[in-house]
């Protein structure tokens, strides 16, 4: 007998239809033959599945049985193929009436004992059926309110494949799970920190209004305990809100991550992901192996933070170019690249030196001016060309930290960011460039144009202050975003005085 049902595999970010067919036919022996998986994968699968069925109550045909996967060119990985794999299965060896399985989708994993486990990636997956018009999906439990979210589908969560088959003869009731999008979305847009809470810093402050204005990298310099850290995490807060097609596309990829549970089934609000130094190449632009995203797609549309820079690899750094340059990562491998999407504001901090304390003056330094420079020159140049602004970030005092007053807050801040971000979509309209950030040559020759004063204090910070070359388009950007902030038409001179100051790590006295 022919089996037929419907699953999806998840490839990039997004999901494609797979067709699960299954044919019994007579034979002596007893055999389950898999094709269209991966070896591997394939033998692992037949065994859960085959266990998980004998275990759960069932049997599968005595004789040969196919199991075919369609399309052929359609790479298929992992193990959420297990439940419509053991479902077609047992529907072959069976005589039951099944429901109508063209409107079905299926993915789960199959432990032996026939519980069914969480997958990856089940948001793409309800997407994809969605669109391919099926009338319902079937997921692990876990997985049911990441799916739910998809509207016009009913999304059943199952714990079992017991549950799963008694379901599909008509044996057993299950209610769909219900999730409402937007409800969803608004509940979940708060952050649970504010600028608020930061008192005093009104320099690092303003530098980082300047950075998300103009959708500038920045990196913060400062001795520890500054609040670096602290400052950081709130950058997410005034950036402009998600809108719910951005906060669809970064559930996507960390539904395909994993990174989801029923608590938090959906993300409403800005990544900020801070991954150690001793991250891997593969940790951090996205794996090879099983293809998954790395920490700089599962920043998209928000933070990427790297605390202690000069403590990354030179290769680590290095790798980013491309995601920083083109705002998505491309992985090669061996069956095909695979492209994620990966838009993040970087934001970095580190210390003075190796000791933290340059330049502070509450404690000595012990660094001898050798092992400052060393430590600084441990930060990739490319990966410094693409930071338009560094900021030191003085210890607070005393005083300022146990002052009563409440520091703005990240909606006032937001406001200012946002009003800014309209003068440059306005500007922009439909070119490349989205922010100031991302100009190019000629268009930073028809928005930046500077009057004579400006000329004259870049050629002094340039000359006298030994500025290197690369500081020059930089400062242009910066000086132009700060104008936008100030409403002004045209670049002043107080812009590009401004400016220049976010270029510390360029200024020769203090190397
Ligand atoms: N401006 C501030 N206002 C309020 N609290 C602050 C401020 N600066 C620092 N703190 C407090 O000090 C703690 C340490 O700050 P944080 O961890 O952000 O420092 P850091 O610069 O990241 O240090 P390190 O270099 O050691 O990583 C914060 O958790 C916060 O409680
Ligand atoms: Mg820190
Ligand atoms: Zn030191």
């Amino acid at each position: 007998m022919l089996s037929q049902v419907f699953s999806a595999a998840v490839i990039g970010v997004d999901a494609y239809e797979v067709e699960i067919e299954v044919n019994t036919a007579n034979s002596i022996k007893t055999v389950v033959v898999v094709v269209g998986l991966p070896d591997v994968a394939v033998k692992e699968s037949r065994d859960r599945v085959t266990t998980a069925i004998a275990n759960s109550g069932y049997y599968w045909h005595q004789g040969r049985t196919t199991v075919n996967l369609a399309p052929a060119d359609v790479k298929k990985e992992g193990p959420s193929f297990d439940l419509p794999i053991a479902v077609a299965m047992i529907a072959a060896a069976q005589e039951k009436e099944l429901r109508d399985m063209q409107d079905y989708c299926m993915v789960g994993e199959l432990a032996l004992n026939g519980a069914v486990r969480p997958v990856k990636g089940v948001l793409p997956v309800a997407i994809a059926a969605g669109r391919a018009g099926k009338k319902a999906l079937i997921v692990p439990e876990a997985n049911a309110r990441e799916a739910a979210v998809v509207e016009g589908l009913n999304v059943y969560g199952v714990k079992n494949l017991r549950e799963t088959f008694e379901f599909l003869t008509w044996e057993r009731p299950l209610a769909p799970v219900r999730e409402n999008l937007t409800a969803l979305f608004e509940a979940n847009r708060r952050y649970d920190v504010d600028f608020g809470d930061v008192k005093g810093q009104q320099h690092a402050k303003r530098a980082i209004e300047v950075a998300v204005a103009g959708g500038h990298n920045l990196l913060m310099i400062g001795p520890p305990g500054s609040g670096k850290s602290m400052l950081s995490k709130r950058i997410c807060t005034i950036m402009p809100p998600m809108t719910l097609e951005e906060a669809i596309d970064i559930t996507k990829v960390h539904s395909i991550c994993g990174l989801l549970d029923g608590k938090h089934s959906f993300v409403a609000t800005r990544p900020f992901r801070s991954p150690h130094h001793t991250i891997s190449d593969a940790g951090l632009l996205g794996g090879t192996a099983n293809p998954t995203p790395g920490e700089v797609s599962m920043a998209h549309h928000g933070v990427l933070f790297l605390d202690e820079l000069p403590e990354f690899k030179r290769s680590t750094l290095e790798v980013m170019r491309q995601p920083l340059e083109d705002g998505r990562v491309t992985i090669s491998r061996a069956a095909g690249s695979m492209t994620f999407p990966a838009e993040f504001m970087l934001v970095a901090a580190m210390n003075p030196c190796p000791c933290g304390y340059y330049g502070d003056p509450r404690r000595e330094c012990k660094c001898g001016s050798s092992a400052v420079q060393k430590y600084r020159q441990r930060i990739s140049g490319p990966l410094l060309d693409r930071i338009d602004l560094h900021v030191e970030v003085p210890a607070v005092t005393y005083n300022e930290l146990s002052g009563k007053s409440p520091g703005e807050p990240s909606e006032a801040i937001r406001a200012r960011v946002q009003a800014a971000r309209s003068v440059q979509q306005t500007r922009f309209g439909k070119s490349n460039a989205s922010c100031n950030a991302r100009m190019s040559s000629k268009q930073m020759k028809e928005h930046c144009h500077l009057n004579e004063e400006s000329e004259e204090l870049l050629r002094v910070a340039i000359s006298d202050l030994h500025f290197s070359a690369r500081a020059y388009d930089r400062i242009l950007k910066v000086a132009r975003t700060i104008a936008d902030l100030a409403g002004r038409e045209k670049v002043e001179a107080e812009d590009v005085s401004e400016a220049i100051q976010y270029r510390t790590l360029d200024r020769n006295l203090w190397v």
